[in-house]
């Protein structure tokens, strides 16, 4: 059984949360992106300026998940104005949630996710929602199996290349 933790970060961790992103994007979307986008979207997206003002925004939240002292992967949750799509301001976004392609499928993906719907639940939202690619199958399979359904879709820029976002959504029953 993994010794998973999660924490609450703030701006003085924007140096390491910045380290996971960009390995954990990498790793995601290399098989399927080319080089040049891909260095496009770490350079403007991930860049330490931009995780800072992300950072700043009092109605996002990140959080690192630890397997004993390392960081393993991340998340990163929106509401309110913060939402990346305001569909609806009283539900609640998972931005971000990665972890590193050698704990896939030892639960730490899981450990994050039922984190973040904690969370989620706390601030009392309509339903939780997310954006996942369209051939990210994985990512996909994961939500579903979680009881995300799609309700939507939007377009995503990787670089140069445009891209379909499906938009999944968790109801909140309690
Ligand atoms: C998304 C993520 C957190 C899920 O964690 P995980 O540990 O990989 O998830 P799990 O192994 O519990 O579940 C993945 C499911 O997809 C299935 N799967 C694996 N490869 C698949 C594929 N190519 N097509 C369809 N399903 C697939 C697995 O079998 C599993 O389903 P099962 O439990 O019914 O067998 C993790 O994969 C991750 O961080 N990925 C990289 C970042 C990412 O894609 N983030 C989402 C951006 S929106």
């Amino acid at each position: 059984m993994m010794n998973c933790t999660l924490r609450k970060i703030s701006e003085e961790d924007v140096t390491q949360l910045q380290v996971i992103s960009r390995s954990t994007f990498r790793e995601t979307f290399e098989d399927h992106n080319t080089e040049e986008d891909l260095n496009k979207y770490l350079d403007e997206q991930l860049s330490i300026k931009s995780l800072l003002e992300e950072l700043k925004n009092p109605n996002s939240a990140f959080y690192f998940a630890y397997e004993n002292e390392r960081i393993v992967g991340y998340l990163k949750l929106n509401w309110t104005s913060a939402q990346t799509e305001l569909i609806d301001e009283a539900a609640f976004e998972i931005e971000r949630i990665y972890i590193l392609k050698e704990f896939f499928g030892t639960g730490l993906g899981q450990f994050l996710l039922n984190n973040a719907i904690t969370i989620g639940k706390a601030k009392k939202p309509t339903y939780i929602w997310l954006g996942v690619w369209e051939k990210n199958t994985r990512a996909i399979r994961f939500y579903e199996k979680n009881g995300f359904k799609v309700f939507s879709s939007h377009l995503f820029t990787l670089g140069n290349d445009i891209q379909t976002d499906l938009l999944m959504k968790l109801d909140i029953t309690n």
